[in-house]
């Protein structure tokens, strides 16, 4: 597996590479998660690239940016055991140039839920994902569902600037008593770990809700809200129902429909989804 630190070394590996290539953006501390992303590219594609890089530009002045967990070298092992071909391991001025000064804004899917919560991050996002993806100039590129928004934003920006990237999303990997695998899991006490599935149970009582015709959107919230408080470690943020291509909230759970939510178990934020009545 190519290590790969300059842009010009990435363009130069990319020019070599014959066929189709398939991109996992990722910051590293990688989780089964982000494996199941390389698998799938992989999977579907000739070559596969992956990136390692924590991108200050979306982090708030008041986020973990310095504490974000940095496991680099079980990251390249984990990368080379799965087959991917090279990893571009930048930093951060070989991202961002003196100078720089040019971003990226989704204006609309980018402003509620997390958004509204972490003013600036999907501008960092986006930005990235468009240098990621003019450096690499992949065919697909592989983004986890468990980062809905995130997703709607890049889906956004790739329809409206053109990019010829197909992006492809993958399901939620998930422990056995449901928690999603996040790399943010880490900060988690054992007190904390244990009462954080609680986020799985209250969206699985949602969708269960759903399935059985309930479609009043504020029904759906205060039942998932209800199972949210009944762990006391946990201090929700927001429970949505929203379209998921522009997390507009809905009224009626009516057609694809996103419920996501976000709590604080201690000093840690999780997120979490399921998308009801469709993919
Ligand atoms: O999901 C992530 O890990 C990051 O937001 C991404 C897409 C790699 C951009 O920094």
């Amino acid at each position: 597996m190519k290590i790969l630190r300059t842009v010009d070394d990435v363009r130069s590996f990319r020019e070599g590479a014959r066929g189709s290539v398939g991109l996992v953006p990722t910051m590293g501390a990688l989780h089964a998660g982000h494996l199941s992303l390389v698998a799938r590219a992989r999977g579907e594609n000739d070559r596969t690239f992956a990136s390692i890089f924590v991108n200050p530009a979306q982090f708030g002045p008041n986020e973990d940016l310095a504490a974000y967990p940095r496991t680099p070298e079980s990251d390249l092992r984990l990368l080379e055991s799965l087959g991917v071909d090279a990893v571009w391991t930048p930093s951060p001025a070989d991202v961002y140039p003196p100078g720089f000064q040019t971003f990226v804004n989704v204006d609309e899917v980018s402003a509620p839920l997390e958004g509204a919560r972490r003013p600036g991050h999907f501008r960092g996002v986006a930005t990235v994902v468009a240098k990621l993806f003019n450096v690499f100039r992949p065919d697909r590129a592989y983004f986890g569902q468990k980062d809905a928004q995130q997703v709607a934003v890049v889906r956004r920006m790739v329809a409206d600037l053109s990019f010829p990237v197909d992006v492809v999303v993958c399901p939620i990997v998930r422990e056995a008593d449901g928690l999603a695998l996040s790399s943010r899991n880490a900060y988690l006490s054992s007190d904390e770990r244990r009462s954080a599935p609680v986020i799985f149970r209250a969206l699985e009582a949602g969708r269960l809700a759903f399935e059985k015709g309930q479609r009043d959107a504020n029904s759906l919230r205060r039942l998932v809200s209800e199972v949210l408080a009944t762990e006391p470690l946990l201090e929700e943020d927001y429970v949505s129902i929203a379209d998921p291509d522009t997390l507009a909230e809905r009224t009626f759970a009516e057609g694809p429909t996103l419920l996501s939510l976000a709590a604080r178990v201690g000093r840690t934020r999780l997120i979490d989804n399921v998308l009801l009545g469709g993919t």
